[in-house]
């Protein structure tokens, strides 16, 4: 079955749930347009409509990240109606996107990135035996860039299944500008992470930071290293791309 159109979701929503008092679309949208919150007296949820190869792996994904102790929501899959759907716990909180555009100061940024690295390095300690049965089971996780299109020819000296989508629409902030969570399953990929660590550095440049820092923080802190070389000419290729990671105006406090 295919994705429910934005009203069939609200609809099929507002009538499966039990008690719900309201069902809202996030202050700051993602690229799907499929998520909703939906508020009942006890606690709100997030539910985000997909297809159903997108929502396997993304459930098996998301077992794979917990088991590592990468920070992302718990998720479960729920249907009604006939089309499934993504469900987690809402975290009443904001996005780094949106503490971009109130304020925050240079010192969280450099904190946050710090613990993105850390998660980032997580996913590299992801074992070969678990990248190959994931990419197994979920063709779909492999990136479509992927030099090979093939799991196996993979000497997995790079190769990993990396969150390529680290950025701040999907990083959410604890009121004090405290990293909290990672979301949005989507990008999760089988990729060389020299590509997936320039998707989470690119907006780190454009805010105007060094991204010779975070390839330090990483080099200093993980087993194998990155090439960063790699790093820069991915990054390059990224920013002629232009693309939109950072809202229009930001207000950095630096002191
Ligand atoms: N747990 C959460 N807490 C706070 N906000 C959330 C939470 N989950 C989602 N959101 C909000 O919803 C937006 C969209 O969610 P998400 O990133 O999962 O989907 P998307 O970017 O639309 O999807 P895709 O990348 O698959 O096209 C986020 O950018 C964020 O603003
Ligand atoms: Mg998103």
């Amino acid at each position: 079955m295919n994705t429910p159109t934005f009203h069939e979701c609200y609809n099929i929503l507002r009538n499966s749930m039990y008690c719900v008092s309201d069902i809202q679309v996030p202050h700051i949208q993602g690229n799907s347009n499929r998520v909703f919150i939906v508020k009942t007296p006890n606690d709100d949820y997030v539910c985000k409509f997909n297809e159903i190869q997108n929502l396997n792996k993304d459930m098996a994904v998301n077992q794979l990240y917990h088991k590592y102790g990468i920070n992302m929501p718990n998720l479960q899959l729920k249907s009604a109606a006939g089309y499934l759907f993504e469900f987690y716990k809402f975290i009443p909180a904001r996005t780094m996107f949106e503490h971009l555009s109130t304020g925050i100061s240079t010192q969280n940024i450099q904190k946050i990135y710090a613990n993105l690295i850390a998660q980032f390095i997580k996913m590299s300690n992801i074992s070969k035996k678990e990248i190959i049965q994931i990419c197994a089971s979920h063709k779909n996780i492999i990136h479509i860039g992927h030099k090979d299109n093939d799991v196996s020819l993979s000497d997995f000296l790079t190769d990993g299944i990396y969150h390529c989508d680290m950025t701040p629409k999907n990083i959410i902030l604890n009121d004090a500008g405290e990293f909290v969570s990672l979301i949005d399953h989507a990008k999760i990929s089988f990729v060389d992470k020299h590509y997936a660590f320039s998707r989470m550095a690119l907006p780190y440049h454009k805010m105007g930071f060094d991204i010779e820092d975070l390839i330090n923080a990483h080099n200093n802190n993980a087993d194998k290293q990155l090439k960063a070389d790699k790093i820069y000419t991915t990054l390059n290729k990224m920013c002629q791309q232009d693309e939109f990671v950072l809202p229009k105006f930001i207000h950095i406090n630096t002191r």
